[in-house]
């Protein structure tokens, strides 16, 4: 392998899951994991197995279907690694093994505290019984598995030599990749690439597996410590999607792929990652885990590549290069106007879905392309990204216990804000409710409350446009809390964005109501039935 290679591992799917609210459901994080095998991640970390039954069978999916297939879009790649995270017990290793098993590559992916503070306030072990529990659940996972990653949590505030003393126990023990995560987000970078550096000269044995680095961005360094450590010799970098994760996130793909790209002559190190790709799993991650990219979020944010004033304007018309260190179409930013109309067949229709990663056929393929030839009727020119909100509609459905089946508003500047929706069930029986409120979306959402019957508290509603213009598909996002459980969160897109937003809301209480042991009570007699 090319000594200035340096391996992306993706954990979006499992630490940027572990962000307030982001959860996915298991056919999101399919269709997550399906993306960055696309975009070239050499290692998916799929998840936590032993965090509940769920994240178990989002692994082993995720294992079967992504860790086995051909990578779409690039048939002569090998599948990527799909590790999955456990902690330095028994019965964490064994379920890991259970997720990841039946990938073509799978990894486990143990970790131990390592830092005075956690190991007196949060472990309460000493020092030996650290290193005699790390080097025990190595063995253990390495008796499943040729690929075996270690962390020491919280190495960025470790004794640097308790860690070289760890870190040769897991080696000894058979581990091929050492990660050493800043999980607090503490260090600077001179620090953090010093703590690299210590690292790989003062280990037995670093020299001969693969060190990595994971860094919290809870001071804004993630990226910056990340380019630190890979300058100091590691040789894998463990990023996520929009930088989501837990508190402030984690190191972003995007930022560390296009750093490494743009300023390549300088740092001499390369990636697989297709970067064409970086604007489309950024969106699809945004909108699976309802967690918007702020527009000016460097190299995918709506902003990244907009020029304002008027100096810059006069710049970038002479020679783009004056305000511009990267090319919009370098990672996707580029907007690619359908030339199908409504009048186009499906053949042309399906192969565009297919080079923007949808390859659907059948019933599938028939649903979205429905959906297209209505759209094409409403819109002016369809851009790609309308067909990734249908198509991601298509791929990653929230379970359709209710769906919308007709929705009526009156509102305006005069009289009260009054809905009325008609929602098919379960059990195929509509339902017909109305209500009044503040506005319209809140007169949809009792009226649809009415309906459904689950109790929950709308935490969060956000409007996007998925494309530009008064025309534009309506993206809307919601988060919904029931009872004490995890938020859920949904998403719709429609022209209307009433309706995208009855879309968002029912998306988010069909989540809620296909948790397992999810309580309803019976529907209020309906207003109407038809
Ligand atoms: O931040 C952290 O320490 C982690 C470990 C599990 C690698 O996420
Ligand atoms: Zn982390």
């Amino acid at each position: 392998m090319n000594p200035n290679y340096v391996r992306i591992f993706d954990t979006s799917l499992r630490d940027g899951e572990q962000a307030p609210g982001a959860s996915m459901t298991s056919a999101e994080k399919l269709e997550v994991a399906r993306a960055l095998a696309r975009l070239g991640v050499d290692v998916i970390e799929a998840g936590f197995p032993a965090a509940s039954p769920d994240d178990l069978a989002a692994v082993q999916a995720i294992a079967r279907e992504v860790g086995q297939e051909p990578v779409p879009g690039r048939p002569q790649a090998e599948p990527p690694v799909i590790c999955g995270l456990a902690r330095c017990t028994p019965s964490d290793v064994v379920t890991a093994w259970e997720g990841v098993k039946d990938a073509k590559h799978p990894r486990i992916h143990t970790f131990l505290a390592t830092s005075d503070l956690h190991l007196q306030h949060k472990l309460r072990l000493s020092r030996p019984e650290v290193v005699a529990r790390a080097r025990e659940m190595v063995a253990l996972a390495k008796s499943f598995c040729a690929d075996v990653e270690f962390s020491p949590e919280d190495a960025g505030r470790s004794d640097p030599l308790f860690l070289y003393e760890v870190l040769a126990a897991v080696i000894q023990a058979g581990a091929t990749t050492l990660n050493i995560p800043d999980t607090v987000g503490y260090t600077l970078p001179d620090e953090f690439g010093a703590l690299i550096a210590g690292i790989i000269a003062h280990t037995p044995g670093a020299r001969d597996v693969v060190v990595s680095v994971h860094c919290h961005d809870d001071l804004g360094l993630a990226v910056a410590n990340t380019l630190a450590g890979l300058r100091a010799g590691a040789r894998q970098a463990e990023v996520t999607v929009n930088g989501i994760g837990e508190r402030a996130g984690n190191a972003s793909l995007e930022e560390l792929v296009m750093a490494l790209r743009t300023r390549g002559e300088k740092l001499g190190l390369t990636t697989d990652i297709d970067a064409t790709q970086l604007c489309r799993v950024s969106k699809l991650v945004a909108r699976s885990t309802s967690y918007p990219v702020p527009p000016n979020k460097a190299v995918v944010g709506a902003n990244a590549f907009a020029h304002e004033s008027g100096i810059h304007q006069d710049g970038m018309i002479k020679n783009a290069q004056t305000y511009e260190i990267m090319r919009p179409e370098d990672v996707g930013a580029t907007q690619t106007t359908l030339v199908l109309g409504k009048h186009s067949g499906r053949n042309a229709f399906a192969k565009r879905l297919g080079e923007l990663g949808f390859p659907l056929e059948g019933d599938a393929l028939a649903k979205v392309f429905a959906e297209f030839k209505k759209l094409a009727d409403r819109k002016k020119s369809v851009h790609d990204a309308d067909l990734v909100a249908l198509a991601s509609d298509e791929r990653a459905p929230a379970p359709a216990l209710w769906v919308l089946e007709d929705l009526q508003v009156a509102c305006g500047t005069t009289g009260l804000a009054t809905a009325t929706v008609r929602l098919r069930g379960p059990d195929g029986v509509r339902q017909v409710q109305a209500a009044v409120g503040s506005g319209p979306v809140d007169a949809t959402y009792k009226a649809i409350d009415a309906v459904v019957q689950v109790p929950v508290v709308l935490l969060e509603f956000a409007v996007n446009a998925v494309t530009e213009g008064i025309d534009a598909l309506g993206g809307v996002a919601v988060r919904v809390r029931h009872a004490e459980s995890r938020p859920c969160h949904g998403h719709g897109a429609d022209t209307d964005i009433i309706v995208a937003s009855a879309k968002a809301y029912l998306a988010a209480l069909n989540t809620v109501l296909a948790r397992p042991g999810a309580a309803h009570s019976a529907p209020l007699p309906a207003v109407a039935s038809a």
